[in-house]
């Protein structure tokens, strides 16, 4: 897609941190953009930086794990716009940090619910209705770096999110017939709210076994506000969809990211590789304790269990600082 205007855009998270990046650029581009959230007051701040632009934004508050209210959203696109959206992107997340081995179905539920789900609700939702107007255009989703890899702390979300990599590959295969396009965006850190994120899980989810409360909210509040700046990302992701690219990997030194990913993947097929990879996580604490990572430095209790899971032994993890 290289022609953005008149267009509609759909985006999850459209009110917040990246996919009000994606609401800003693609609307200046000529889009009638949807923002869908299920922060009303992100909503309020966003429509209040839009309405005097006299942009054609349209906000709706949605749940997007809530398939049916889902569904309606989409009728009232049709409603409001008249078609369904030539432009989906897919940014709405959330995440939580601790241990894996101290992580409940409910942790499982609510970060692959949204991180992974709510995507599978975007796609199921829209593409039939897209095919349908037989106009083509595109759906992206905002993945993240993360995807790539295990992370100790971050299990949940790095599985959802290497599960949306995988599964827009499948669309951007499946619907290249059809003249809509696919992309993936996997950024690092953005400056964006997601500190925030334990603020919208859902009651009947609240059963953790991470340490997330506000101490921790504080500190990651500290780490996004060094990330990637929204718009300059949904800059990236604009470019990435009119080059019709299927990873959109915002960083100037991608391609040796991605060499040492897949090394990575290869040493840890074989007992040499394995300790190749030992011997470069021993460096890499080594590293972070001499340059003070703020992950490994933090006395917010970040990354930890829950206080009441004593059998997790943080002692034990500390030694070895993996990611
Ligand atoms: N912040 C980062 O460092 C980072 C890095 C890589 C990838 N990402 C990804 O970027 C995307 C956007 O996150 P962000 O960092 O801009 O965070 P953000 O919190 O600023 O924005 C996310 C928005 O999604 C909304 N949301 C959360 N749950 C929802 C639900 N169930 N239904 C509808 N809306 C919901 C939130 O209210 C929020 O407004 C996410 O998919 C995130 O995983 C973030």
């Amino acid at each position: 897609m290289k022609d953005f205007k008149g267009k509609v855009a759909f985006i999850t998270g459209g009110a917040s941190g990246a996919g009000l990046g994606q609401a800003k650029v693609f609307s200046e581009a000529g889009c009638k953009v949807v923002i869908a959230d299920i922060r009303q007051d992100h909503l309020d701040e966003a429509m209040a930086y839009f309405k005097p632009k006299k942009a054609e934004v349209h906000a709706i508050k949605l749940d997007i794990t809530d398939r049916k209210a889902y569904a309606a959203a989409a009728d009232e696109v049709e409603r409001v716009y008249g078609s369904p959206p030539q432009l989906l992107i897919n940014t709405a997340g959330v995440n939580t940090f601790g241990p894996a081995e101290a992580s409940t179905f409910e942790d499982f539920d609510w970060v692959m619910g949204v991180c992974l789900g709510a995507v599978i609700n975007g796609m199921v939702t829209f593409v039939p209705r897209m095919i349908k107007t037989g106009k083509g255009g595109h759906i992206a989703a905002t993945s993240s770096w993360g995807g790539f890899m295990g992370f100790a702390n971050d299990a949940p979300y790095a599985a959802a999110k290497a599960a949306v990599n995988n599964l827009m590959e499948s669309y951007y295969l499946a619907l290249k017939p059809y003249g809509i396009g696919v992309s993936v965006l996997c950024p690092t850190n953005i400056r964006s709210n997601i500190a925030e994120a334990i603020y919208t899980r859902p009651s009947s989810l609240e059963a953790t076994g991470y340490k997330a409360d506000e101490e921790t909210v504080d500190f990651l509040r500290t780490i996004h506000a060094q990330g990637m700046d929204p718009v300059e990302l949904a800059g990236w992701l604009k470019r990435g969809i009119e080059n019709e690219q299927l990873y959109i990997l915002p960083f100037s030194n991608a391609e040796q990211m991605l060499k040492e990913n897949f090394q990575r993947v290869l040493d840890f097929s074989t007992p040499e590789g394995t300790r190749r990879q030992d011997e470069l996580a021993k460096k890499r604490t080594a590293e972070t304790a001499r340059n003070k990572d703020p992950y490994q430095t933090t006395d917010s209790g970040w990354g930890k269990a829950s206080a009441d899971l004593t059998w997790v032994n943080e002692a034990a993890r500390a030694k070895r600082k993996t990611r």
